[in-house]
């Protein structure tokens, strides 16, 4: 890919700036983490796996600069830096996933001294991030299986290279039928209010010359009503233990139109987007973001102001929508609740 979302460089954390693409390609270089907290805050980074690689570099970038005299002070100042970041945004489960990876990391090392720990919550950052590439390459192998031959992919948001550490889930699983010779298309939801798809889904396929048509939302229904989609593929912010999934706002609405049109609709994420502890999609928290965001569309107001304006940004899709969940430990159909140990397990 001829961009990096996010990499640990010379003791600072380098990431593109995705609220200026496509116009710019701009890059921040931080060296306190409380810029790092603001950039996932304000979506600098954005999307599930990357920001949970940003809280990682995030808190390894702040345990370099502590100024410790002894272990609990250490730990006391890494924890506090480590709830900052756990309050940057609310729905994502992987910011939280990396969080806790980084403070078992600390925790294992509690007796080392606290240069070499310093030295290894770096290191786990550095991992997390190579890793989730590797994961994402993984689910591509899998999701590309369940692609046919001459594909219509409806997608929705950006679920691509820009929202993991490369490579993407639901544009991993693009990126894999591509490679694979299939000859796809993907038509992307443009994704009011952040644009997402508009903006970073089109931007990142068009890089890598897989064919791509831009639609508004609001378009979705009228295409696959005249057979144009062959399937939906979208990633996930967090899926409760019975498979009901978190995503973008506008992707429980594609998969009500799915359903409605007999088109598979097919969810793609790792493992650590899992989040076991939640029974049911009701239980996960949806971020509410700011009515401007609503109101203005790049600075400029759109609607009459004082007008009354909600804006979360996520939505639950319930499990019988979804057609199966691909993994990089592989798919699940149906029976999500017992082949979600399975893959956890994996
Ligand atoms: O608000 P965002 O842009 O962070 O939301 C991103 C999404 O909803 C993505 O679809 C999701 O995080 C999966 S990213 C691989």
């Amino acid at each position: 890919m001829s961009f990096r979302t996010i990499e640990w460089r010379d003791n600072a954390v380098l990431m593109i700036d995705q609220t200026r693409l496509p116009a710019e390609e701009v890059y921040h270089r931080y060296t306190d983490f409380t810029f790092v907290a603001d950039a996932i805050r304000n979506m600098i980074i954005r999307g599930a796996p990357a920001i949970g690689v940003a809280a990682a570099m995030g808190i390894a970038l702040g345990a370099q600069k502590i100024n410790a005299d002894t272990a609990e002070s250490f730990f006391r100042q890494l924890f506090d830096i480590c709830d900052l970041m756990s309050k940057t945004r609310p729905t994502a489960v992987n910011l939280f996933w990396a969080i806790e990876r980084i403070k078992k990391k600390a925790l294992e090392l509690k007796d080392s001294p606290l240069d070499s720990i310093k030295e290894e919550l770096k290191n786990e950052a550095i991992l997390i991030e190579r890793e989730d590439l590797e994961t994402c390459k993984s689910i591509g192998r899998h999701g590309a299986e369940l692609i046919p031959e001459g594909a219509t992919i409806l997608t929705h948001c950006n679920a691509g290279g820009l929202a993991t550490a490369g490579y993407g889930t639901a544009l991993g699983v693009i990126r894999a039928a591509h490679h694979a010779g299939k000859n796809i298309r993907v038509f992307a939801d443009e994704t009011r209010p952040w644009l997402q798809g508009a903006r970073l889904t089109t931007w990142e396929l068009m890089k890598d010359n897989i064919p791509v048509t831009l639609i508004s939302d609001n378009m979705a229904g009228f295409f696959m009503s005249r057979g144009e989609i062959t399937c939906c593929v979208v990633g996930a912010d967090r899926i409760a233990a019975n498979g009901d999934t978190a995503n973008k706002i506008g992707t429980y609405s594609v998969a009500v139109l799915a359903r409605e049109h007999g088109i598979p609709f097919y969810v793609a994420a790792p493992v650590s987007t899992l989040d076991l502890s939640m029974s049911d999609g009701s239980c996960i928290p949806i971020e509410e973001r700011p009515v401007t965001e609503v109101t203005r569309i790049r600075g400029i107001q759109i609607a009459p102001e004082g007008v009354n304006v909600r804006n979360p940004s996520f939505d639950i899709t319930p499990a019988r929508y979804i057609s199966a969940i691909i993994t990089e430990h592989g798919i699940a159909k149906d029976n999500f609740k017992e082949q979600f140990k399975a893959l956890a397990a994996a």
